[in-house]
């Protein structure tokens, strides 16, 4: 039975903007704009889109960096803009977060140790036990303990990565948010770092919420794919479904647009996705991916689509899949005309 572990109902996060020097005006930037979905405990979950979509914003509500403009963000059944000030405490031990950039998540005048030590000790672990730990996250991450008294400068990409993921481990955590994890590395980095990830979820079942472009990442690693695009959830599903059977146009555009190495992924049904993604301030009518949809009907332009569901667990707001859907998510998309 899957337990829910990130709980996700209509969340938005708006960042208001003003126009104008004189008469000034205020816009809003709808980085995230209700999205509703469940991350279950032990799974990986990929999030993918384009720049700009609204991934890291996401990943900034649910790590409770930013608060939401509306809508929840439950986590392990606790409302967090509701939690105590202990609840948010063990929150903050259960959540970690490694960066894109592999320098950005070190402090350069630290050591490694010091490094990996100090969330722990932030957190009230003793020096002495924060120092075993650090030693040990190392070794979990396959790096020598001579690497303990380097500075960042003096390591490479990979192996800051491999630091930076160890530091996320140190809090024992139950969640690992990883935004673009490897896109900064090369290709046979990019590997060693994700076969550790994958076996590090193995060993601690830990679920990862893993952000990338890189759609061979994706499929590689994750056991659900979420496609973002303009600040909405377009089609969330098992990985096998989404990559072989996309649905929603915009995932469809997106695989096509990807090089691909999986042999039977090859010759599915796609297109060339044309013209540029739209601006989240003004946002089109209806469904937000219309003006690039080869397929846009008179009511694509007009009306939001609803979350309809073609399997149990695989769902898409695309007007076109009304016909095939088994049933309708209106939790998902409440606007739904179905
Ligand atoms: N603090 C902020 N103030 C105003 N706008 C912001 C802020 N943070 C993000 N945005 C805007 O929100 C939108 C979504 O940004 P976000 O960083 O979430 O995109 P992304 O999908 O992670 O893109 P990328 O793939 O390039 O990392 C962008 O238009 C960005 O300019
Ligand atoms: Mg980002």
């Amino acid at each position: 039975m899957k337990e829910a572990q990130i709980e996700l109902t209509h969340v938005k996060k708006y960042f208001e903007i003003t126009k104008g020097i004189i008469k000034q005006k205020k816009t809003y930037v709808k980085a995230v704009d209700d999205v509703t979905m469940t991350i279950n405990k032990g799974e990986i979950v990929g999030l993918v889109g384009e720049s700009g979509s609204g991934k890291t914003t996401l990943a900034r509500v649910i790590l409770n960096l930013t608060k939401p403009t509306g809508g929840t963000v439950i986590f392990d059944h606790v409302d967090l803009s509701k939690a105590t000030k202990q609840e948010k405490k063990e929150f903050h031990t259960k959540v970690s977060v490694v960066f894109q950039d592999p320098a950005s998540n070190l402090n350069p005048r630290e050591t490694v140790q010091s490094s990996i030590m100090r969330p722990l000790v932030i957190h009230g672990v003793p020096k002495a036990e924060a120092r075993e730990k650090a030693k040990e996250t190392l070794d979990m991450v396959k790096m020598d303990q001579r690497y303990l008294n380097s500075y960042p400068h003096q390591l490479s990409g990979g192996q800051l990565q491999r630091i930076a993921i160890a530091r996320a481990l140190a809090m024992n955590p139950k969640i690992m948010i990883l935004d673009e994890p490897t896109s900064a590395l090369d290709v046979s980095v990019q590997a060693q770092i994700l076969n550790l990830l994958l076996d590090l979820q193995e060993k601690f079942n830990l679920t990862y919420l893993v952000i990338t472009h890189d759609l061979n990442v994706i499929r590689y690693i994750s056991d659900k794919i979420a496609v973002m695009y303009l600040g909405r959830l377009v089609e969330f599903g098992p990985t096998e479904e989404v990559t072989q059977n996309p649905k929603h146009p915009y995932t469809q555009g997106l695989m096509a647009a990807a090089p691909i190495l999986d042999p039977h992924l090859r010759g599915r049904k796609e297109y060339i996705m044309k013209g540029e993604p739209g601006s989240l301030v003004n946002l089109p009518e209806g469904c937000h991916f219309h003006p690039r949809c080869p397929f846009a009907t008179d009511r694509c332009k007009t009306t939001a689509p609803g979350g309809y569901l073609l399997s149990d667990e695989h769902k898409v707001a695309c007007h076109l899949c009304e016909q095939e859907a088994v049933g309708i998510d209106r939790e998902v998309f409440p606007d739904s005309t179905k």
